[in-house]
């Protein structure tokens, strides 16, 4: 059976205190979860270690990168590598996130070079896709989170499919208060499932959790994750707030 996932992306924000204080804070409220669920946190870089280092013995919350470089060591200054990701005790990283894409310019030849250090260094990948409003006004959305996909993770045997999470993030619905509504995610994970099940089969397709992000919070969460084929949430600016992270993990809790 897929896991269930929640996972907060903080993005460029918190400096370490405040890291560590929101990570307490969190763990004061989480509540019990049962096995094939799962909290995800996704601190900047500088807070890996410091995150890893209170995530010990809590075995309930996993630690996730933002990112790493296409090679896996060399001169590229100012760069982490996946293998120093894993060194920091991280499990997950996201890969092909819409902010890299379009302000870093990541397209999807080099996501899967992404994709493939992050895999061969033994940790997971969550795969971010999703379309920008333009392309969603024009009825096309279904084609273009297609095409991110078969480009990103097509290259994958099937078996290094248990070790990725696809999260579908609508761009107009990030950090714009605009949520996707449930019948529009329901119908995208519908679309991913089987384009993943189209390549892979459909007990690889059914075995792959899949995300949502785009202005999830607690009011919204336990509505969008009902839904059959939405398992859980990539939150950004819900994830800054313990009171709204914890709302949000218990709506995948009481699932
Ligand atoms: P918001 O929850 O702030 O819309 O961000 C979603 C996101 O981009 C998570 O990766």
């Amino acid at each position: 059976m897929r896991k269930k996932i929640v996972a907060g992306n903080w993005k460029m924000n918190l400096d370490l205190t405040e890291g560590a204080e929101l990570v307490n804070e969190i763990f004061k409220g989480l509540p019990v979860l049962s096995e094939d669920k799962q909290v995800v946190i996704a601190p900047p870089y500088l807070h890996l270690t410091q995150t890893a280092a209170q995530l010990t013995g809590i075995i309930d919350v996993q630690l996730a990168a933002q990112n790493c470089h296409s090679e896996a060591s060399g001169a590229y200054t100012g760069e982490v590598s996946a293998s120093m990701l894993k060194s920091a005790e991280v499990a997950y990283v996201i890969i092909g996130h819409s902010e890299r894409r379009e302000y870093f310019k990541e397209d999807n030849a080099m996501l899967a070079k992404k994709v493939n250090q992050v895999l061969s260094n033994d940790m997971k990948v969550i795969f971010c896709c999703g379309e920008p409003l333009a392309i969603r006004d024009a009825g096309t959305q279904n084609d273009h989170v297609g095409t991110q996909i078969r480009e990103g993770l097509f290259h994958l045997p099937v078996a290094q499919l248990t070790n990725v999470v696809i999260a579908y993030e609508p761009i107009w619905a990030i950090g714009t208060g605009r949520t996707a509504t449930s019948a529009q995610a329901q119908e995208m994970h519908a679309h991913i499932r089987g384009v993943v099940g189209g390549q892979y089969g459909s007990e690889a397709a059914a075995n792959m959790t899949i995300l949502y992000g785009g202005s999830c919070k607690p009011s919204n969460a336990a509505e969008l994750f009902a839904c059959p084929d939405v398992d859980g949430g990539l939150i950004g600016g819900a994830s800054l707030k313990a009171s709204d992270f914890l709302g949000i993990v218990e709506a995948m809790a009481d699932l």
